[in-house]
């Protein structure tokens, strides 16, 4: 099949190189020349375990290539994914659609012969019929179908998240799609995912549905978590005792800092938006919104009460400002809110993340270092905000020697009090005593 990905980003590069490596000819399409260009030179504009090789792969191969022009890859594919970003609208928490009407416009003048197109980017319930709509009064004699195809992947496993989903997601109203997104995903049968056709505004409710359920789990164990504290219970205890009941399941059962990443905040707020227009308000979602928010800033909190409520004059040393580990995203990372906040209350901050990079454009005043122990290096409080596996298991005789004093804070549990406090740290951690 020929495919065109409009969208190069953490989605569209992932979907392009996979769909490529399935054996399907495959042009990724971005308006970032400097993207492309990147891409072109084979170095990769993300930071995703085994991306680069695998697009080196599919690239040698002749069935994965690049273009800043959709005239080079629409005309004449089978299939048209749209796979660019859908960010909050500032100020109302809408999902902003200018970038997939522009895409959508754009497609319409080179449609040519029968196209399955495909909305990969997540998308309001009625965004599909509203691409309908302008391709309909822009071509109204083209042959096309457009269908929902919400990405589920998660960052930092997306590749085999691509090739081993729980399920693949096809919301149609025209039959003729069928074949085409049945032979997109046939390797897929291979691993038994299932490919679950339902109609399309189900399929776009489906993508919000369970990222806010998601959200709305980690919400949940956090608030836990604070429970756990008061009332000297362990929430690592309790998350297993719980997780294992197979209703509930164990992922995403982990208590942290709150949820942030380039997903969860806008697609929860999004859909509270949505809802909120078709007169069903979603109180859960609006609570699990609220009381994230609120978790985020109160970190600084936790901090602070470490260091006997002030933080003035104090150094804090901070590992990993990305979102989550495995990728350099920084969208709505909690580090974004944590540190400032600290900063306000007084505290000076070096931070240190393998890939979070963009952190120096987004955070103001911080010291950023080159690795753990450089961080470490004076700070009166070590800070892990995500738990990169190079954190995991750190020469504590190494921090304890260059830190001014020897206390941790823990904002993912990646230690236990067991280990750090027999070599005289004081240790913190979340939802255990
Ligand atoms: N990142 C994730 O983990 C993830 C997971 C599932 C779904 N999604 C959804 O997928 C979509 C894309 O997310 P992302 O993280 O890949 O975004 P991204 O910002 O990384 O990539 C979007 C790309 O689209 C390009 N673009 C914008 N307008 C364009 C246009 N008119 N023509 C061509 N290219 C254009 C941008 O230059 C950018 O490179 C979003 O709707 C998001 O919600 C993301």
């Amino acid at each position: 099949m020929r495919v065109a990905m409009i969208g190069t980003g953490y989605v569209g590069l992932v979907s392009g190189a996979c769909f490529a490596d399935f054996g399907h000819d495959v042009i990724c399409v971005d308006k970032d020349e400097a993207k492309i260009q990147r891409l072109r030179d084979g170095k990769m504009p993300i930071y995703e375990p085994g991306l680069e090789a695998l697009v080196a792969r599919n690239v040698e191969a002749g069935r994965l290539s690049f273009a800043t022009t959709y005239s080079e890859a629409v005309g004449g594919a089978d299939a048209v994914f749209i796979a660019v970003g859908t960010p909050s609208r500032r100020g109302d928490g809408y999902a902003d659609l200018t970038y997939v009407y522009a895409a959508t416009e754009e497609i319409a003048a080179l449609i040519d012969g029968f196209t399955v197109v495909v909305t990969k980017s997540t998308v309001p319930v009625g965004t599909g019929d509203e691409i309908e709509a302008i391709l309909k009064r822009l071509r109204p004699d083209a042959q096309f179908a457009v269908v929902s195809n919400p990405e589920f992947l998660r960052e930092g496993a997306a590749i085999e998240d691509f090739k081993r989903p729980d399920r693949v997601v096809v919301g149609m109203e025209d039959e003729r799609a069928r074949p085409v997104m049945a032979e997109l995903y046939r390797p897929l049968n291979l691993n038994e995912s299932p490919l679950l056709y339902v109609d399309r505004r189900s399929s776009e409710l489906i993508k919000y549905a369970s990222n806010a359920f998601l959200a709305m789990k980690i919400t949940f164990i956090n608030e836990i978590a604070d429970l756990c504290e008061a009332v000297g219970a362990d929430v690592q205890q309790v998350s297993r005792g719980v997780g294992l009941d197979k209703r509930i399941g164990s992922k995403f059962l982990h208590a942290g800092p709150g949820y942030g990443g380039s997903c969860f905040p806008k697609d929860t707020s999004a859909l509270v938006r949505t809802a909120h227009d078709a007169r069903a308000p979603l109180n859960l979602v609006e609570t699990t919104i609220r009381v994230n928010e609120a978790r985020k800033k109160a970190m600084a909190g936790k901090v602070a009460d470490a260091l006997a409520g002030d933080l003035n004059g104090k150094t804090v040393g901070v590992l990993g400002l990305t979102f989550k580990p495995n990728t350099d995203d920084m969208r709505d990372a909690p580090s974004l809110q944590i540190i400032p906040a600290l900063q306000a209350m007084g505290a000076t901050v070096q931070a240190y993340d393998p890939e979070g990079h963009e952190a120096r454009q987004l955070l103001r005043d911080v010291d950023f270092k080159n690795g753990p122990y450089e961080a470490l290096e004076g700070a009166d409080c070590a800070l892990i905000i995500t738990e990169w596996d190079e954190f995991r298991a750190l020469d504590l005789d190494r921090v304890k020697a260059v830190m001014r004093r020897p206390l941790v804070v823990d904002l993912r549990n990646i230690y236990r009090a067991e280990e750090l406090r027999p070599r005289g740290f004081t240790y913190f951690s979340v939802g255990r005593s």
